[in-house]
């Protein structure tokens, strides 16, 4: 048995949750091919209901910030109402689910825009390449893969219609039942673009020193909480991620802005992403959780690499309010419980990480019984 502040209950913002245990938002692409979310999807996620909290996977707010094959969005009432399902049915397993709020920016190739070239903050192409769209009939498991491409520099009307859309899927998101929203500010997607300073060389009020490149977020910010409490909105960061030709020239000082708007704007939680070993993302030479506090007295979440006894020690040193995990709910429905139980983990299938129905996303065993709701 483990026990622990972990498996305590705890409240962030509004949001008060059973235990400290937080499902990270993992992309599975088991959306229709148009976007909408899937019965699939509404099973998977109630599987996991016993966590405190599940932020659900990136979920795209526009269709000019969707690049993922079979990713879900939130801008059409379809999809509004495919996400109903999910959250009715993650409610009824007793859980809590916020949304995600996603816009990939400069990394969604032409593919996904009839052909039209994606925005971001400069016109600087991300590093390496993603997945290309394929046919509906194509059910493999390689889907094609396609360098990314250079952006348009946004101009006033993108960035304002960008802001719209986030203000527009924090609003979807309470309509579709969610109990709030995490704004998606990390791993190289849009708002990441605008706060690091290697992707950002604009010479205007959104460009240049770390509280410009810092505006996009503070305004996305204050668009979302202008449709949702405060304490229902969290945001996710990663200042030291390099993923997809990110990087900061002072990643200590952006993670002290950041802390400064999520104070300003009293939000729920900040979910730092800086792992505590290298594997999905890399371990940062200079954690900059100590910077984020200058300014930020709230909650946090942290995440990467973390097993239930580092998650533990974590907390117990006032370090994180609560962890989320990522790749081990993938092929642990029932993590919580395992955890608790000290039991081992199952290892993940990466082959279906991204692709595929419901093999190596619903059929992972439980430990004991799984939830009813899953059947
Ligand atoms: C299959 C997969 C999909 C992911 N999708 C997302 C996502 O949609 N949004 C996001 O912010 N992070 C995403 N991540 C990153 C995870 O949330 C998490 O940060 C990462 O897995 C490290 O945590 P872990 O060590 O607990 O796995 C994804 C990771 C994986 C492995």
């Amino acid at each position: 048995m483990t026990s622990g502040k972990l498996f305590e209950a705890s409240n962030l913002g509004s949001l008060s949750l059973s235990n400290r245990v937080v499902m990270a938002p993992l992309t599975r692409a088991r959306a229709s091919i148009h976007h909408v979310p899937t019965d699939m999807m509404a099973t998977y996620y109630a599987q996991r209901a016993d966590c405190g909290l599940i932020v659900s996977e990136a979920t795209a707010v526009d269709p000019l910030g969707m690049g993922w094959f079979k990713a879900p969005g939130i801008w059409t009432e379809e999809m509004v109402e495919g996400w109903k399902r999910v959250t009715d049915k993650v409610h009824d397993g007793g859980g809590r689910i916020v949304c995600q709020l996603w816009h990939m920016g400069r990394l969604v190739l032409p593919d996904y825009l009839n052909g039209e070239v994606p925005i971001g903050p400069s016109a600087i192409a991300g590093e390496g390449e993603t997945f290309a769209p394929r046919s509906a009939q194509d059910t493999g498991l390689l889907l094609p893969m396609k360098p990314y491409v250079v952006p348009r520099e946004m101009e006033q009307e993108d960035i304002d219609r960008a802001i719209e859309s986030y203000a527009a899927g924090a609003r979807n998101a309470l309509q579709a039942g969610f109990d709030g929203v995490e704004i998606h500010a990390a791993n190289g997607y849009l708002i990441d673009q605008f706060l690091q300073s290697k992707t950002n060389v604009r010479q205007d009020r959104y460009g240049g020193s770390v509280e410009n490149r810092a505006r996009f977020l503070s305004e996305v910010v204050d668009a979302v909480i202008s449709n949702v409490e405060p304490g229902r909105v969290g945001m996710r960061v990663s200042p030291t991620s390099e993923r997809k030709g990110m990087g900061d020239e002072n990643p200590a000082a952006l993670a002290e802005e950041i802390g400064r708007i999520a104070q300003t704007a009293e939000l729920a939680y900040v979910h730092l992403i800086e792992a505590i070993v290298s594997g999905f993302t890399e371990k940062p030479e200079h954690p900059v959780m100590a910077n984020l506090r200058r300014s930020y007295s709230g909650m946090v979440i942290q995440n990467g690499g973390f097993d239930a006894h580092s998650a533990n020690q974590f907390i117990a040193d006032g370090q994180a309010d609560a962890i989320s995990f990522g790749r081990p709910f993938i092929a642990n429905p029932d993590l919580v419980k395992r955890m608790k139980a000290g039991v081992a983990l199952s290892a993940p299938n990466f082959d279906y990480a991204y692709v595929g129905d419901e093999k190596g996303y619903i059929d992972y065993p439980c430990y004991g019984d799984c939830h009813s709701e899953t059947t």
